[in-house]
């Protein structure tokens, strides 16, 4: 049952602390020394030079996070649509290692782009055990998220960037030969990182956000690098279950085209990661409000000097900047819940959606 909650997706976000620490517990520890991924002893990379991820939907999102870990852990990586992944890729090389991400590891489009993989190596990082991808792909990576009903994916894509953040340092370990330089102090933020999301759930902010701006006409959302991914997910959360129009994107892409759009009526979110890069993000935040785009930022740590020049801070626990991001879509998804909730939307089934898609 819904366990007291209105609605599964509310308690599947309210299970996020308990899904990331099974995600994360047991496989590494707080020093950062130690990435022990169930089979995947050190040297289980050994020869992988590039990883291609297939996926779709949200799962697509997190592939667009773990592409940026990767890369930024010197393994080159990218994130490909499943669908668009037989018909628009150059040939495979060796040592190329395809990961398909898949909260059912059901669905048809992924599937079919493992399928026409030519790699040597394909795995898949899924929340069932002895799903279709699981006996597809040569390798399975669980990613524990427990049982998900609500037909908007939240407690998964959490465990899947948790999952994939210990995946990218064992893949940097085995194809770089040693730990990312950065390695202790972002393994033991991950292990913080279900009470810092138990801290968001309970703080009650994304409600008053949805309230603030329950009239819009269109919703935006940006980020950059990790942030980016998170703006997309964002967005996909926010228009199907709302069903109001909602626009992920880069956040320097804007000035490229989509800042014509942007009025009084465009709320934009935008997703801080905590790094260098947030001069930057708060330059195109600045862009945005000369143009009286109202601007929500979701940003972690002292935020007082940003909340000068945006409208509202959703205030996240400071961590690693490259898992800011987890905390602030917690955030987003919760903006979207209750957005949908005052339209009286049926949150769990929104229309036209199945869970998982099998054709
Ligand atoms: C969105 C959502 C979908 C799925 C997508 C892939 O909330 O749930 O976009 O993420 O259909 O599904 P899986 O992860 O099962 O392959």
């Amino acid at each position: 049952g819904k366990g007291g909650y209105d609605h599964y997706m509310l308690k599947e976000i309210n299970e996020q602390p308990t899904a990331l620490g099974r995600s994360v517990s047991g496989r590494t520890d707080s020093g950062g020394e130690e990435v022990d991924l169930d089979g995947f002893l050190p040297g289980s990379f050994d020869g992988i030079d590039r990883v291609h991820l297939v996926a779709m939907g949200t799962s697509y999102h997190a592939a667009m996070y773990a592409e940026s870990l990767l890369a930024r852990r010197g393994v080159p990586a990218r994130a490909f649509m499943s669908s668009e992944y037989a018909g628009s890729t150059p040939p495979e090389e060796d040592g190329t290692l395809v990961i398909a991400i898949s909260q059912s590891g059901e669905t048809a489009d992924t599937i079919a782009a493992v399928r026409a993989a030519s790699a040597e190596r394909t795995m898949v990082a899924t929340n069932v055990v002895g799903s279709s991808l699981t006996r597809e792909c040569d390798d399975t990576l669980l990613v524990r998220a427990g049982p998900e009903i609500g037909v908007a994916a939240t407690k998964s894509f959490s465990a899947q960037v948790a999952t994939l953040s210990l995946l990218a340092e064992r893949i940097r370990r085995d194809a770089v030969g040693d730990p990312s330089p950065d390695a202790a102090a972002f393994l033991s933020a991950l292990t913080r990182l279900p009470d810092q999301v138990r801290r968001v759930v309970e703080s009650g902010a994304a409600e008053r956000i949805a309230d603030a701006f329950a009239d819009s006409e269109s919703y935006f959302f940006i980020g950059r690098g990790p942030g980016h991914a998170v703006a997309l997910e964002g967005a996909l959360k926010f228009k199907e279950i709302t069903y109001e129009h909602a626009e992920g994107f880069t956040a320097a892409e804007l000035k490229h085209g989509p800042l014509a759009l942007v009025t009084e009526e465009t709320p934009v979110f935008a997703v801080f990661n905590g790094g260098t890069d947030d001069t930057e993000t708060l330059g195109n935040v600045k862009e945005i409000r000369a143009r009286g785009g109202p601007v929500v930022a979701v940003a972690g740590g002292e935020t007082s000097d940003l909340a000068e020049t945006v409208d509202h801070v959703l205030s996240v626990p400071s961590t690693h900047p490259e898992l800011a991001g987890v905390l602030a879509n917690v955030q987003l998804q919760l903006v979207a819940y209750h957005a949908a909730k005052q339209r009286g939307r049926a949150i769990d089934k929104p229309r036209n959606l199945a869970k998982s898609v099998t054709v």
